[in-house]
């Protein structure tokens, strides 16, 4: 997959893209990250980014030329399919584990983050084809929600992430959260491992990741379990 990102803070992206399994996806050329200053975009002395909304009020507004002419530069070469334009911004529908794998399917997917108070409308309305938001709360700018998107996409692009931690089984992949895992020690302090885990009846662990998986999603996020349609399933005697 080839992700184009539009931001005027590309060093803010070269902490998390260095490390871990996504610089791995990346030497692998199973994922291409391009950063583009849309700074490099403007024809005036200042580089001007941004003005005084309309209408007054505090704040600036990102203008659209850099961010048109950006993205028509890189869509501009004969594609097979246009790719998916990801305004981010707190108005945006909420990403999900779902919206993820949509976007994992795609060969190519370009990215704006937004800054300051706002995007001229435009962009919204004549370029973006879809706008994401990371939850409902407010960042200074798009690029920390552009990282967690491209995080979440990555990790489902056939392997990059390996099968000994497959992400099938994940919370939110299955609908539900993950069940407890431990590893050595099986006593830690006063605390021992669920018998269970170490009985070698895989299909008795099976069942019991399952039901720890639905008591636990109960416990916690009782919408999730609803939208599995297990909301029955929880089961009466556990306490975790
Ligand atoms: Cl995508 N951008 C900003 N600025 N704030 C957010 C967000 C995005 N998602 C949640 N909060």
């Amino acid at each position: 997959m080839q992700i184009d990102i539009l931001t005027l803070f590309p060093e803010m992206f070269e902490g998390p893209f260095s490390v871990g399994l996504f610089q791995k996806a990346v030497e692998r050329g199973l994922v291409k990250v391009e950063l583009h200053n849309f700074r490099e975009q403007t024809h005036d002395r200042h580089s001007s980014v941004d003005d005084a909304p309309y209408g007054g009020g505090a704040g600036m507004v990102l203008k659209p030329e850099p961010i048109f002419e950006t993205v028509e530069m890189l869509i501009n070469q004969p594609d097979v399919e246009s790719p998916p334009v990801i305004l981010l911004t707190p108005q945006g529908r909420v990403f999900n584990q779902q919206i993820a794998a949509e976007l994992a399917k795609k060969p190519r997917m370009i990215l704006i983050c937004g800054r300051y108070e706002g995007v001229d409308e435009r962009v919204r309305e004549h370029l973006a084809t879809d706008e994401i938001s990371i939850g409902d709360y407010v960042l200074g700018g798009g690029e920390l929600a552009a990282m967690v998107v491209v995080d979440a996409v990555t990790r489902l692009i056939p392997g990059v992430v390996g099968s000994e931690e497959s992400a099938a089984d994940d919370s939110h992949s299955t609908g539900l959260l993950k069940y407890p895992q431990y590893t050595r020690p099986s006593q830690f302090r006063d605390w021992a491992v669920p018998e269970i885990l170490l009985s070698g009846n895989h299909a008795r662990i099976a069942e019991w990741r399952r039901q720890q998986s639905i008591d636990r999603t109960g416990k916690r996020r009782p919408d999730m379990l609803e939208r599995a349609g297990l909301g029955g399933n929880v089961s009466r005697q556990s306490g975790t």
